[in-house]
């Protein structure tokens, strides 16, 4: 079993395929994109697969693919195909803005993806073209519809942004009245590449959950399973239930089981550090299997206690303000 200095369990991985969208979400990244990797800054597949072939004998157990839009790069579905015959690897999941996915649905659930992601801000077709500038709506419903119909398990990520989504909140809870899905309200995060100023939270999980006892007062608590992110309620009667995370107010950092891997190959061991070593760099070095074990146990021994001091750790000039893209979620 993989632990860190704080005792803390680490089995779950996190990896960016890209930090590449075919949307713009608000939250997320500028209009006119990123300044997007060159492709020999992207860890290549081999350096991916090679990484979490080793992550997974240290002991990781579940990994997510994200991005970016991990379906805008090239070959994806036979990555995760590799991927998934990774000896001692217990789930595959990914995340997803649904606007490529719903032809891969079927052989995703071939290959063992039991869960899915699934990024959704709102039901309204207009207010999903002004937070992601792009008219994909229906693409996306159709990768819902589709992840339904194969019998993937679906959440649905959501981003309470003041002033753009909060009248979703109560329909997209209507969604989990007879549908078995999950909606999470996300509270937003400065990692938005630096397209507009952060101006602090205004949607923190206690306004959110206020919010939705206002229309339904009889939600019950369930209880929050071991690392869960989000706290998780349902209302009476409902198929699916209703999570609420705490992204920026960082209340589950005690019990946090998971690392990143930026597109670029930069180990992360909490969401608001900077990286703490370049894997894709050793890699390319040829460092030597045993050694780049030893540096990633060295890395899970610092590990910052919690989101507050890796942010306190960072340098001044390098503010938490990258965009969510280029971390992977
Ligand atoms: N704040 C909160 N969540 C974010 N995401 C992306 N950017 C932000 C942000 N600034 C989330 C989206 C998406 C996932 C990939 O990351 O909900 O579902
Ligand atoms: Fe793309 Fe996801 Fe960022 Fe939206 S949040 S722009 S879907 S990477």
């Amino acid at each position: 079993m993989l632990t860190d200095n704080h005792g803390r369990k680490i089995n779950y991985l996190r990896l960016a395929v890209t930090d590449r969208c075919n949307l713009r979400c608000f939250y997320c990244m500028p209009e006119d994109g990123l300044n997007w990797l060159s492709r020999s800054a992207l860890m290549t597949y081999e350096e991916m697969l090679q990484s979490c072939s080793l992550l997974v004998k240290m002991g990781i157990e579940k990994i997510r693919i994200t991005g970016g839009e991990p379906f805008v790069r090239k070959d994806i579905m036979k990555f995760l195909t590799s991927l998934s015959e990774l000896q001692g690897l217990k789930e595959l999941t990914l995340t997803t803005n649904g606007v490529l996915t719903a032809p891969h649905v079927a052989e995703l659930k071939r290959i063992g993806v039991s869960s899915v992601n699934l990024s959704l801000d709102t039901l309204d077709a207009g207010r999903f073209f002004s937070i992601t500038k792009r008219d994909e709506f229906s693409n996306v419903m159709a990768t819902f519809d589709e992840l339904l119909k194969q019998g993937i398990d679906v959440k649905i990520n959501a981003v309470v942004m003041d002033g753009k989504n909060t009248q979703d909140i109560i329909p997209l809870i209507e969604l989990t009245k007879k549908l078995p899905v999950s909606v999470r309200f996300i509270e937003e995060m400065p990692f938005n590449g630096d397209d507009h100023v952060y101006t602090g939270l205004k949607w923190d999980y206690i306004r959110i959950l206020e919010e939705i006892k206002g229309a339904f007062a009889d939600i019950k608590k369930l209880d929050d399973p071991l690392y869960s992110t989000s706290y998780n309620y349902q209302v009476p009667g409902y198929m699916g239930s209703i999570g609420i995370i705490a992204a920026y107010s960082r209340t589950f950092c005690g019990s946090c089981n998971r690392i990143r891997i930026t597109p670029e190959g930069e180990l992360k061991t909490c969401l608001y550090d900077n990286g703490v070593m370049n894997i894709k760099d050793q890699l390319r070095q040829g460092i030597s299997e045993d050694n780049l074990k030893l540096m990633l146990l060295n890395t899970f021994n610092s590990r910052a206690k919690n989101g507050w001091e890796a942010e306190r750790q960072r340098a001044k000039s390098q503010g938490v303000h990258e965009s969510m893209a280029t971390i992977g979620g």
